[in-house]
């Protein structure tokens, strides 16, 4: 990753009317993060459309400081959010002004000329990033040309959130793999269903509304064979707004239900079974892609090889909503990047735990993660944990 720096030539500063951020000791104004805050807000508006590219927004002040433009990146292959900022206003407007993007430009061509040579036609004369890219064709060359042309760029002030928010594509490009997250409706004991298979529903419905914004952010959702038997899902967005998700289901026998909600729906939502290679499906799952993969002597696909064909079918980040068989096939393959709990204050008492089919090594090898978040949704409280080696900043 690319550390801050600053232009140290104060003629430059001084042209933009800024303080030398040097001998003043600071690198960002008061306003950068809102500017910076509000590129992610217009970024989202690309999910579901951008894979495998990253999500990106941009905001354009004029010389005095007023929002003059903004921009997101709308569709793979598709102009840049930078460029799509500064070719919607004039070039008066863009002249002197200072361009906010929560990713670091483009220096290449690919699908597009490359953003650093429209934002040196602009005359824009400072450029605020949250984040270096981490392509190795950009990774830093980006910030460096900009800095050539005696722009100033300033990067970093939230990194983080940046990368959290990219994490499908971040995630892709230093580990050639999807961002696996996994999300789990629990009691109080801690069961997913009691033990007649039954969990529908153990959370109230903000919690389940939060869990389809969920769905929204990531572009596959994915269950195990049995949980498309016993809770017949949809896995659709309906409680919020946003885009549905590619849906996968795990099932190596390739048998689901002809007549399930997920089967009845394939001209509507795209859907993806992962199957032993050898497996034989039925002629009225014909609308349902299949990833075929081999098996194991224990009849399981490689869950590690499933995520490193996925970024192939425009899944960069999938959220697997269970069940037990899934979740613990992940987890003994140390795949589960984040989990999101959502608790009801409930008990369950005899029923299937989340992790009920994975054995730690031993106990100090037991997997480890750091709390992210955790807020109330009704009378549900829903936490989300990261493991503890798989953020982007330090790799
Ligand atoms: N509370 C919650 O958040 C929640 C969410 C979802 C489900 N649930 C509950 O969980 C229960 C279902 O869980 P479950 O553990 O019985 O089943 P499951 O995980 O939904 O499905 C297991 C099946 O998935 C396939 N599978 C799993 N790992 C695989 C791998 N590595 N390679 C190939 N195929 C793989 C296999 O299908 P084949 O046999 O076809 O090969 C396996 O039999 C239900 O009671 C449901 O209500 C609760």
């Amino acid at each position: 990753m690319v550390e801050d720096d600053v232009c140290a030539d104060q003629s430059v500063w001084d042209a933009c009317g800024l303080p030398d951020p040097i001998n003043r000791g600071f690198l960002f104004l008061d306003d950068d993060l809102i500017h910076l805050t509000r590129c992610l807000e217009l970024a989202s508006k690309g999910r579901g459309h951008v894979s495998p590219n990253p999500r990106v927004g941009a905001v354009l002040l004029s010389s005095a400081g007023v929002v003059v433009a903004e921009g997101y990146h709308r569709c793979y292959g598709e102009v840049h959010a930078e460029v799509v900022a500064m070719t919607s206003c004039t070039r008066d407007k863009s002249q002197g002004g200072t361009l906010f993007i929560n990713l670091e430009p483009c220096c290449y061509t690919g699908h597009t000329p490359p953003c650093t040579d429209a934002i040196v036609s602009a005359g824009i004369k400072r450029v605020v990033i949250s984040t270096s890219d981490p392509n190795p064709k950009v990774n830093g060359k980006g910030i460096k040309f900009l800095r050539e042309q005696g722009i100033l760029v300033s990067i970093g002030t939230n990194s983080k959130e940046a990368e959290y928010f990219n994490r499908g594509y971040f995630n892709y490009i230093l580990r050639q793999r999807s961002w696996c997250a996994a999300k789990i409706a629990l009691s109080i004991d801690g069961k997913m269903a009691n033990k007649s298979g039954l969990s529908k529903w153990i959370t109230g419905n903000e919690a389940r509304r939060a869990a389809h914004a969920m769905r929204a952010d990531h572009d596959g959702i994915m269950v195990g064979r049995k949980t498309v038997q016993l809770d017949n899902p949809e896995l659709t967005v309906r409680m919020t707004d946003g885009p549905n998700p590619v849906r996968i289901v795990l099932t190596a026998t390739g048998k689901i239900p002809t007549n399930s909600a997920i089967a009845s729906t394939t001209s509507m939502v795209r859907t993806i079974m992962v199957v032993d290679e050898k497996s034989v499906i039925d002629k009225d799952l014909s609308n349902i892609e299949l990833l075929r993969l081999p098996c194991n002597e224990h009849g399981e696909i490689d869950p590690r090889l499933i995520l490193q064909e996925l970024p192939g079918y425009g899944v960069l980040s999938v959220l697997i909503e269970g069940g037990a068989g899934v979740l613990s096939s992940f987890m003994n393959a140390d795949l589960l990047d984040e989990i999101s709990i959502g608790t009801a204050p409930t008990i369950i008492g005899e029923g299937i735990s989340p992790m009920e089919h994975f054995a730690p090594t031993s106990w100090a090898q037991r997997p480890k993660y750091s709390l992210k978040s955790y807020n109330k949704a009704g009378s549900d409280l829903i936490t989300t944990y990261i493991r503890e080696d798989r953020t982007f900043s330090q790799d």
